[in-house]
């Protein structure tokens, strides 16, 4: 059914999107300032429109080479379980829906103004300050926007009880993540050996494992066999973070930062380079809130999410990139897939991957 609302927010691109949520950053509690712009970066504006557009939607999505869920009807209710403002969830779905049902097109409201009518309306109902209710409104009319107004409404907003690392107040919550792992009582002294807390979540699974200093996060990860992670995530093939090269090739393990994010390696010109082919909005900060897993190494604790599929789109979506050429990334994949799968460590074979730029 047709939407005033929906019509109106179709008016707007993804770069006005993000740049609404810049806008907002001052008026989001510090909790969820680097979550919302993890979220729209794991639900791309431009990727869906492209979808919708396409002639043979399986044949597009087998040339971006999309794995996992990346439609949000799938996830309509637990895309945003990364926000500390997700358990107002059913709250912002509700004043979302009182926007649409009032909205006149002529009024034409800029995007920070729609956000900010709904987190107030959030806000009130349920009875907490803005700050925590402007991200997730900003999720909320992202979400509308995508899904429409008909999906958006099936579904009555119930989210599960907030967890783990997610239990508490708001500064609670953003002060443990920038905490470290205590190195004993002669820790200083340490230079070798100090290990450190990966904690992730996903929209199925959470945890953490522990990671030496300066080793990468996904060889970390694969030392974790606490669980049958393949069955939690079929891309998971050694341990919880999916993985597929290891050598930045494929962009299977990106994940987004949601603590100690500058306690992670620089972004250096490989991932840098091939993140823009893979078509991930990583910002150009040196230490950014979106990483690629295999080429980050740790050096204290550091806080991630893991989005629910990946894919190798920034040339036909944003077309933004230099005309260079990666193998593609289901050759490399697979190769490497299969000597995974055989026990071979994945690292000793990045000779075979194709030549991309080195520092
Ligand atoms: S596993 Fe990191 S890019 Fe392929």
């Amino acid at each position: 059914m047709a939407n005033e609302l929906f019509s109106h927010l179709r008016t707007f691109s993804e770069a006005d999107w993000l740049a609404a949520v810049e806008e907002l950053q001052s008026g989001i509690h510090a909790v969820d300032q680097d979550a919302v712009r993890i979220w729209f970066r794991f639900f791309p504006l431009e990727l869906r429109l492209y979808l919708e557009l396409a002639e043979d939607r399986k044949e597009a999505e087998r040339v971006l080479s999309l794995q996992g869920d990346y439609m949000l009807e799938d996830s309509l209710d637990t895309s945003a379980h990364f926000l500390y403002g997700h358990r107002y969830w059913k709250s912002v779905k509700a004043a979302v829906n009182e926007e649409a049902d009032g909205f006149k097109a002529d009024s034409k409201p800029s995007l920070v103004d729609l956000i900010k009518a709904v987190g107030a309306s959030a806000a009130k109902k349920a009875g907490v300050d803005q700050t925590l209710l402007n991200a997730i409104s900003a999720v909320g009319l992202a979400t509308f926007n995508q899904v429409g107004a008909d999906e958006f409404r099936k579904t009555a907003g119930d989210t599960a009880k907030p967890t783990g690392a997610m239990t508490g107040s708001a500064n609670s919550v953003a002060a443990a993540r920038e905490k470290d792992d205590s190195q004993g009582l002669f820790g200083f002294l340490k230079t070798v050996d100090k290990k450190y807390s990966v904690k992730f979540a996903s929209e199925g699974y959470s945890g953490s494992f522990q990671v030496y200093d300066d080793q990468e996060i996904t060889q970390a990860a694969g030392q974790d066999r606490s669980r049958d992670w393949k069955s939690l995530d079929k891309r998971c093939w050694q341990g919880p973070i999916p993985i597929e090269c290891t050598a930045a090739a494929c962009g299977t393990c990106w994940v987004g930062v949601l603590g100690g994010k500058e306690k992670l390696d620089p972004v250096h010109r490989r991932e840098r380079y091939n993140v823009k082919l893979q078509g991930y909005n990583q910002p150009e900060e040196e230490r950014p809130y979106l990483r690629l897993a295999c080429q980050a190494r740790a050096h204290g604790n550091v806080t991630l999410v893991i989005p629910p599929w990946n894919g190798v789109f920034g040339k036909q979506i944003y077309k933004n990139v230099e005309e260079l050429e990666l193998e593609p990334a289901t050759t490399s994949a697979k190769h490497l897939r299969e000597m995974i799968a055989e026990g071979t460590h994945a690292s000793q074979n990045k000779a075979d991957i194709e030549d991309a730029p080195t520092d």
